[in-house]
């Protein structure tokens, strides 16, 4: 059963948090009531978009406040590769600034980077916590007159809106990571910003039938995936590894950022229950945390996470990333880190790049798959 879920190379390490299928699971009740929603996707925003990723929310965002090529966009050392495709996508400038231990900016260093010409900030909610300084970054960015945009990608929206989003310009979301979705972002405007004449294209008849085609066939690919990955110890490279995986890259469509998210997507999203996923994937983060504990080199990344917060996933820090990241992977665990940074000179953040990797926790896993995947992290690190 483990096996099936986790070990695979066919996994897009970067997609794995996608959960496989469960959607019906986690359904609020019958049919007929996710139907009605169909077109129902009110959140607690005034103004609320539905794109089709959390890429092209943040796309939207910035092209939304006016970033165009002439600008700066100061983003954290510490980021997704995406958020930066979502800023040289159209056409700005990404400024990298440091992020300290804890994951924040460095509001000095920020107040300088901004000295330079900066048009826009995106501050990210790391894994699901709300960042602590974010309150000081709105300050700062308010008496500059710059935009600051709240990058949500790792929290849950639905439940308690009121951890994050609450202080910038916008607030971009990705729901694939926390629902069974074909395709789903969201860019909440939060102040009067909002410019009244923003409408997306809406989806045409094709994109409704590829979503429910890629609906259909990542749920399917999870119920026909092989039983179980060989470790392999023959000398080939993490890349050999990486390079395998269909998937891999990362390519976004612009013609899609202007469009909203399917009504499949939609009527997936709305029926699912979040706060059931949300007590399971608490008690898994709690359950790996915990087993994590008793295993040499690597420990989870202190979080602290609110007692509403939806983990996203299990950060963890290993001592020796350099030989047992490779280990992990080829030990068939399903991990993933940020070891493709924007050039910059934030050194912090390519030390993160190297050690800090995520583990899933996601609503599909079991209490046995959880405990299984420790041991297979176990069998990895004392190789
Ligand atoms: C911090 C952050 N922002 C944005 C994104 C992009 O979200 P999506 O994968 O929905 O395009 C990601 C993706 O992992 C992310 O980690």
């Amino acid at each position: 059963m483990f096996t099936r879920k986790l070990c695979s190379l066919y996994d897009p390490p970067r997609d794995f948090p996608e959960p496989l299928l469960s959607m019906l699971s986690y359904s609020r009740n019958p049919l007929w009531q996710m139907l009605s929603l169909l077109s129902n996707t009110s959140t607690t925003y005034p103004y609320s978009h539905f794109t089709v990723s959390g890429t092209a929310a943040l796309i939207f965002a910035l092209r939304t406040c006016g970033i165009n090529k002439e600008n700066n966009v100061l983003l954290p050392g510490y980021h997704c590769p995406k958020m930066v495709q979502a800023v040289l996508a159209i056409g700005a400038n990404p400024i990298l600034v440091d992020v300290t231990e804890s994951l924040s900016y460095d509001l000095d260093c920020l107040s300088k980077a901004l000295d330079s010409g900066v048009d826009a900030v995106v501050l990210v909610h790391y894994f699901a916590k709300p960042d602590p300084l974010v309150k000081e970054v709105a300050e700062i960015c308010n008496s500059r007159g710059i935009y600051l945009i709240e990058d949500c990608a790792h929290c849950d929206i639905d439940l308690h809106g009121s951890l994050y989003g609450n202080y910038g310009s916008v607030a971009t979301y990705s729901l694939r990571k926390f629902y069974p979705v074909p395709e789903g972002g969201l860019a909440c405007f939060i102040n009067a910003s909002h410019p009244a004449d923003v409408v997306m294209d809406l989806p045409i008849l094709r994109d409704e039938l590829r979503s429910i085609y890629h609906w259909l066939e990542t749920s399917f690919r999870g119920m026909r995936r092989p039983q179980a990955v060989t470790p392999q110890h023959n000398g080939g490279t993490e890349l050999d590894v990486a390079a395998n995986i269909p998937g891999n890259g990362i390519s976004i469509s612009l013609s899609d950022v202007s469009r909203s998210g399917t009504c499949t997507a939609r009527m997936l999203w709305k029926g699912c229950n979040p706060e059931q996923a949300r007590l399971v994937r608490k008690n898994n983060y709690q359950r790996l945390s915990g087993l994590l504990g008793d295993i040499r080199g690597i420990k989870p990344f202190e979080l602290d996470l609110p007692e509403t917060a939806t983990p996203y996933v299990l950060p963890a820090v290993l001592d020796m990333p350099d030989k047992h990241y490779p280990a992990l992977k080829y030990t068939g665990v399903p991990v993933w880190r940020w070891d493709q940074l924007y050039q910059s000179q934030c050194s912090r953040s390519f030390a993160l790049g190297n050690s800090l990797i995520q583990l899933p926790i996601h609503q599909d896993l079991s209490a046995d798959d959880i405990d299984r995947l420790a041991e297979l992290i176990q069998t990895a690190l004392i190789q």
